[in-house]
């Protein structure tokens, strides 16, 4: 009778833990797309979705890494089936789920679909609280490649338990599944989501707007501020995600648009295209695709960007790269334009006896290196950045070999 008790234990013992953790080796790099919300909320319906994929190909996007097409919150119908099975929307998505998931696949991108950790999602489209593995068993079957899961309705759940709940579903079925969280980073998930999690949402929305805060959104620079102090916690495969991109959006000029997308690229932050493809102007689409910006977000060092230094109407953000190179953004978080004095031998994180290449990437221009042009001013528009990539010139031996 022990011996069969013990047989059971084991076996609860393996069907709870056996698939625990994340899928590995995915979002290594911080995972880059695009998705509905910010621009639609609600009103997707599949030829939207298809259009944005046949866009994020013929605009180039895809080529410069943007991979995953995610179909946020508004996709169910009110109601699962009489099995509990989460069902789209008839009239949205007429053609089921699968079958988009099977237009984005063809097209060489990843699906991405959303839903919620608690009964219901923000909505009110039923949650996955008590349906996760069958809802994991769903998703793998119309080939869902991510999940962003949110934390509507959630009243005495645990955070924790609920995520980890879904991560071990998802494990469970099967399918390699990028696991996005959204819980607003109110239970600190930088603190314990690493092993459930390839990232989370460090805030409450993002909004198209510079500056400001209201109750369920912030502005750029709102965001922006929240971000400090967490670099620590980001890395290949585990990244803090401080929300989708507004780049191109109505409520940015072109400049915030280019400081908001730089700061995102320094800040290793996923970088989901938050913008309606079909209208993009071309100074937006050459935001969104700056390949050397991207470089700078995709450094397989994975090492999240932080403030090295503030003075008002300056702010210094520092990445550092693989190889000993490192990305320095200049922004002006003001209305006036500020003049700044750069001394390469004196900055902070550069070893002095090192030469570096200089190189200016929003005009694209190289500017000699950190020894022959080393002390120098500039003038950073308002709302604006400068953004400079510093190539090591003598690469370690070890270092170049790797290359
Ligand atoms: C919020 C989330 C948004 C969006 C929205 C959908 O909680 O932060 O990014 O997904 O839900 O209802």
């Amino acid at each position: 009778m022990k011996k069969l008790i013990l047989f059971f234990l084991v076996l609860l013992f393996n069907i709870q833990y056996c698939h625990a953790g994340k899928f590995e080796n995915l979002a290594l790099t911080p995972p880059m797309g695009w998705n509905s919300w910010n621009t639609f909320e609600v009103n997707i319906n599949e030829k939207l979705i298809m259009e944005t994929a046949d866009i994020l190909v013929s605009s180039g996007m895809k080529e410069a890494g943007y991979e995953y097409v995610v179909v946020d919150d508004g996709w169910e119908a009110m109601e699962r089936d009489k099995m509990g099975n989460l069902i789209p929307d008839p009239q949205k998505f007429p053609s089921g789920m699968k079958a988009l998931g099977d237009y984005i696949h063809s097209k060489g991108l990843k699906f991405g679909i959303h839903n919620c950790a608690g009964t219901k999602t923000c909505n009110g489209f039923p949650g996955a609280r008590g349906y996760e593995y069958q809802d994991a068993r769903t998703y793998a079957s119309w080939g869902v490649d991510y999940l962003k899961h949110d934390w509507c309705s959630t009243t005495n759940i645990s955070a924790r338990e609920a995520y980890a709940t879904m991560s071990n579903a998802l494990r469970a079925a099967g399918r390699p599944v990028v696991f996005s969280l959204c819980e607003w980073g109110t239970d600190k998930p930088w603190e314990w989501a690493k092993d459930i999690a390839h990232l989370w949402r460090t805030t409450g929305d993002i909004t198209d707007c510079y500056d400001c805060q209201e109750v369920y959104s912030l502005g750029f620079l709102q965001i922006l501020a929240m971000q400090e102090g967490l670099e620590k916690y980001a890395g290949p495969g585990h990244w803090n995600d401080p929300d989708m991109l507004e780049v191109g959006n109505p409520g940015l000029t072109v400049s915030e648009s280019r400081s908001h997308f730089s700061l995102w690229c320094i800040l290793a932050a996923p970088l989901m295209a938050g913008n309606d493809l079909r209208s993009m102007t071309d100074e937006t689409l050459a935001i969104l695709t700056n390949r050397e910006l991207i470089a700078i977000n995709q450094d397989a060092l994975g090492k999240q960007g932080y403030k090295m230094i503030e003075h008002p109407g300056k702010e210094i953000w520092v990445k550092e790269l693989s190889s000993g190179d490192w990305a320095v953004c200049l922004f002006n978080p003001t209305g006036q334009p500020s003049k700044m004095r750069i001394k390469w031998p004196q900055f902070w994180v550069l070893d002095s006896k090192t030469e570096y290449e200089v190189r200016d990437i929003w005009p694209q221009k190289d500017l000699g290196t950190t020894q022959t042009k080393n002390d120098f001013f500039v003038t950073i528009e308002p709302h604006d950045v400068i953004v400079y990539r510093l190539n090591k010139t003598q690469k370690d031996d070890h270092e170049t070999e790797k290359k």
